[in-house]
This record gives C-alpha cells, structure tokens and sequence, in this order.
C-alpha cells in the first residue's frame, strides 16, 4: 500500500534516461525483424522468448504498434517496409474473419493499420482498419448499449461487456474522422458511457467484465474473468480504466471522465507494492510472493500521460511524474538488457492467473507479452517527445 506521501519518495526518469531505455528498445525491435516481419510473436513468451505464430488472437497489432513506433523515432525505411507487410497481413485477417468474433479490433488495428495509414497515408491500412471498425460496430448491443465483448451475439451467458474495450473505442473515433459516419462515434460514445456506469465501484476499484438482460438491457452484475475474484480488482483491468477514462476525455471533454480517471488511477497507485510493479492482481501485496504484471504499470503510465495534458498546474504535474516513476521502476527492474535474455522488451508480465475465483488456467506467467512491450515503449515515446497518440 502506498500513500501520496510515500509515492512522492520515489525517483522520477529523467528525459535523457528515457531516451537511453528507448534506443535500447528500438534496437531489440531491430533485432527481431528478421523473425517477426512475414510472422508475428505469439502473446507472450516462454522462458522469455516468444515464438513465431500466425496473426491470431487481440495481441498482434502491438508488435507492428513497436515497429512503428521505433519508425517514427528513427526514419528508417527498414521499420517501415516490415510495418508494411504486417499491414498487408491485417488486411488479409479481416477480410478472410481470421478470429474476429470478438471486440477486440481496435487492440488489433490501431496501434498497427491506424498507425500505418497516419505514418504513411497506406491505402492498405485505412482499408483494413476500416473493415476492422465495422467488423467491431456489429457487436453493438441495443440492449444495454454496449460492445459485446465475446462470444456468440445476444448470448446470455455471454451478454457482457469487459472494461478493457474502452481501448478499442478509439478505432471507432477514428473511423468516423475519416469517413465522415458519425455512427461509429455514437455508438462508442454510447459503450463509454454505459461501461463507466457500471464498471467503476464506489471505492473507486474497478469490475472486469459487466453483465446485463439481454431481454430488457438491464445491468445485473459484475463478475472477473483474470481478476483473483469478481469483488477484486485486476491491475490490468484497472489499468485499462486509466488509460480508458484519459482517451474517453481526450475525445469528449466530459469533465466526469477526469473525475473517473483520478478515482481509478488514485486506487491503481495507493495499491502497488514497495517497488512500484503491480502484482497481477491488487488482492496482493508484499510479501505474498504472487506474480506481478508489469504491463498494467505501462498502461497507466500511458494514461496518466495522456490525461496530464487536459489537467493544469500542479495537477499535471503530479500525474506526469507519477509516470515517470512507474516508468523509472520498469526500467529498473523489468526492461530487458540484452538480447540473449529475452527477444522481449518488458519482463515480469501476466496474461492470466489461475485462481479459485475465475476460470483462467495459468498463462504468459512472470514473462513478457506484446502489450506490455508495446506500451512500455509508447510510456517511452511519450516522454522523449510530443507524440501524437495512434489511438485517435
Ligand atoms: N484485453 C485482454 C487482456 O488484457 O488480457
């Protein structure tokens, strides 16, 4: 647990170190062109080091999300003829359905087709993530005004939504920016809406996923799916809520989502433990010896940057070098050093944790993923220089 006192005593990263951390970044993202251009990591690793697969899964568009990143901070045209081909790959996924059945769109096409088609103006791009925003609109339920996230449409045991689709929002936002159809905005800023409704508890802790009637629309219930149990709070969820709330304001100026964005991130910052690297889920603290998950610190970092920028004076500046904290502490004690210890960018992730209180079986345990490595690096990106951010 900490407190703001506490949380003051901690170091900040300097711009010149971030710059340090992040040229150590681009060049591990170099190194791993050869075997991740015509195929992608898989979502994270094992024993450090991830394999080779297919464009499957929500988890792909963030190593084309590092590639572009590492393009816009060298210029290189070999980050942007690799970011290319994974493009074309994108295209092909969603016009073939490749394991669409799902929210998770814009996860997949902002930080990798949004991106190209801002980096590069490629044709390919905006096709693919348009196919991808409306792939993502047929989710929408009338019924309780949300994305579905998974599953079957209109299935009652399926008829939730789940807090990280606040980050598939801005693909929608986009969408309608370059079509001039605002329906993909209405319907996004309807799934806020209703989403932070009922996701966020009144001790500013937040529910993974929410169900509602899919006969009157209705809100019923909130359950987890990697959370440690349905009343805890999972750090990547809450982190998800962070950075959710900052682009939720970024579009609408709504002065409840500044409110909501410090009620989550000031409960995301009391619970991290004594070395600022949350434990996957924040039941625990130290010394419970459970894992951590070192991406929810990236993602918040991300959140707290984005929204430092709508906040005045001494507010932003706390948010800012909260950040810089978080950051000044995955670089300490998670960025990868060297390439003979991961092919990675961040250690000491979790995809899922196997508990009494939710039906996940252990996965991607104390290793890296691509989400983690892909928002370390925008954490990065942001502090060395003005960054336009891909999710709208
Ligand atoms: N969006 C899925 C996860 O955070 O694991």
């Amino acid at each position: 647990m900490q407190t703001k006192s506490s949380l003051l005593t901690y170091k900040t990263i300097s711009n010149q170190e971030a710059g340090e951390y992040l040229a150590k970044a681009v060049d591990l993202v170099r190194g791993n062109l050869d075997r991740f251009t015509d195929r992608f990591p898989y979502s994270n690793s094992e024993g450090g080091f991830y394999q080779p697969g297919d464009n499957r899964e929500w988890t792909t568009g963030f190593w084309t999300g590092e590639i572009w990143l590492a393009y816009e901070m060298t210029g290189e045209q070999v980050f942007r003829e690799a970011g290319a081909v994974q493009v074309e790959s994108f295209l092909d996924r969603i016009e073939k359905r490749i394991d669409t059945d799902n929210h998770d769109m814009g996860f997949l096409y902002t930080p990798s087709c949004v991106a190209a088609y801002r980096l590069t103006g490629s044709r390919t791009a905006k096709k693919a993530a348009l196919l991808a925003a409306d792939n993502l609109l047929e989710r929408f339920q009338e019924k309780g005004q949300f994305f579905q996230a998974w599953g079957e449409l209109g299935a009652r045991d399926n008829y939730r939504l789940i807090i990280d689709c606040l980050l598939n929002m801005p693909l929608l936002f986009w969408a309608s920016e370059v079509t001039g159809n605002m329906v993909y905005r209405e319907k996004a800023i309807a799934h806020i809406r209703t989403a932070v409704g009922c996701v966020i508890r009144p001790d500013r802790s937040t529910y993974h996923t929410y169900f509602f009637d899919p006969d009157t629309g209705k809100p019923l219930k909130g359950v987890t799916h990697q959370g440690n149990r349905d009343g805890s709070a999972w750090s990547r969820g809450q982190a998800w809520g962070i950075y959710g709330c900052a682009l939720s304001y970024r579009v609408e100026h709504d002065p409840r989502y500044m409110e909501m964005f410090r009620d989550v991130t000031d409960y995301f910052l009391e619970h991290l433990p004594s070395d600022l690297i949350p434990y996957w889920d924040f039941d625990f603290d130290d010394p419970s010896g459970e894992p951590r998950d070192s991406s929810s610190a990236a993602i918040a970092a991300c959140g707290m940057l984005e929204m430092a920028k709508y906040m005045e004076g001494q507010e932003a500046s706390y948010y800012t070098d909260m950040a810089r904290r978080l950051v000044k502490a995955l670089c300490s004690r998670c960025a990868v050093k060297s390439r003979k210890e991961s092919n990675g960018l961040l250690l000491h992730g979790t995809y899922a944790r196997d508990s009494a209180g939710n039906p996940c079986s252990n996965r991607g345990v104390d290793e890296c993923n691509t989400w983690g490595d892909y928002f370390y690096m925008e954490a990065l990106v942001r502090l060395v220089k003005d960054w336009e951010p891909y999710w709208y």
